[in-house]
């Protein structure tokens, strides 16, 4: 499968979350507000089986909860405030389901999900991500990463045709991700390798099996304009605003001829 979205791609990870809670409504609106091609958001289940958006395990960071996501139900975590530790301004911003996002921002933006279930990869998170998916018909505008190969492999058998995309740690810990063993075990369509990780030919081999290269999480302009010159065909930033920014002003920095 050849992705024909744009390239570079300017991904806001978890919405432009330099600006707004991380995974709120407001980062998303933000993150299209500053031209970012794609959102990436984080999912993982509720106790009653809903599929909520937040990154960590527990909601002790980023509300002023806490517990673990998957003990509590989808009422619990609504009473959160999810935006107050962010900043005071943000005070009436909640954990948002995946169903909310689909229906707010369906259409309006392309969408990188990742399955966040890493304790629990047997849970039933990538079929009901698979089922939210084609209940909003977003199959063509949402690709779905985990570091995780078990709920990757098991959405790809949910859902043949909605690219995948493989993270990789960083360093050491990534080598069989990026290597010949991350390519036998998932047919993924892009690579999210660590920004550190990227070099020129990592994008070779990439581009040769016909994957696309998005590295995370990348909010240095110098490094944001060297992965650039290397080819790379995305960006996960918190920051879409100073990529969208360095795109229109340096584009000769970008090779036109590397795309998909
Ligand atoms: O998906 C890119 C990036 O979010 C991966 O790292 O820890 O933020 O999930 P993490």
């Amino acid at each position: 499968m050849v992705l024909t979205w744009p390239s570079p791609l300017i991904i806001a990870h978890r919405g432009a979350s330099a600006y707004a809670p991380e995974n709120t409504l407001a980062a998303i609106e933000l993150a299209i507000d500053m031209k970012a091609h794609m959102v990436e958001l984080d999912t993982k289940l509720t106790a009653d089986e809903h599929v909520v958006v937040i990154h960590d395990q527990t909601v002790d960071r980023t509300t002023d909860g806490s517990g673990k996501v998957m003990d509590l139900s989808l009422a619990e975590l609504k009473m959160l405030n999810a935006g107050s530790q962010f900043s005071v301004d943000y005070g009436h911003a909640n954990i948002p389901t995946l169903d909310e996002v689909f229906e707010f921002y369906g259409g309006k933006t392309l969408f990188n999900i990742e399955l966040t279930n890493y304790t629990s990869p047997f849970d039933q998170l990538p079929e009901k991500v698979s089922q939210l998916i084609k209940r909003y018909d977003l199959q063509n505008s949402v690709l779905v990463s985990s570091f995780h190969p078990i709920p990757l492999s098991r959405f790809h058998k949910f859902s043949p045709d909605i690219p995948i995309a493989l993270l990789a740690r960083a360093a050491y810990l990534g080598f069989l991700s990026r290597g010949w063993l991350g390519r036998a075990l998932i047919p993924y369509q892009a690579l999210h390798p660590n920004n550190r990780d990227v070099t020129k030919k990592l994008m070779d081999t990439a581009h040769h099996y016909g994957h696309r290269v998005h590295p995370y999480t990348v909010n240095d302009q110098e490094e944001i304009k060297t992965l650039f010159r290397l080819g790379i065909d995305g960006i996960i930033t918190d920051d879409p605003a100073l990529v969208s920014h360095l795109l229109s002003n340096n584009e000769s920095f970008v090779d036109h001829n590397n795309k998909q």
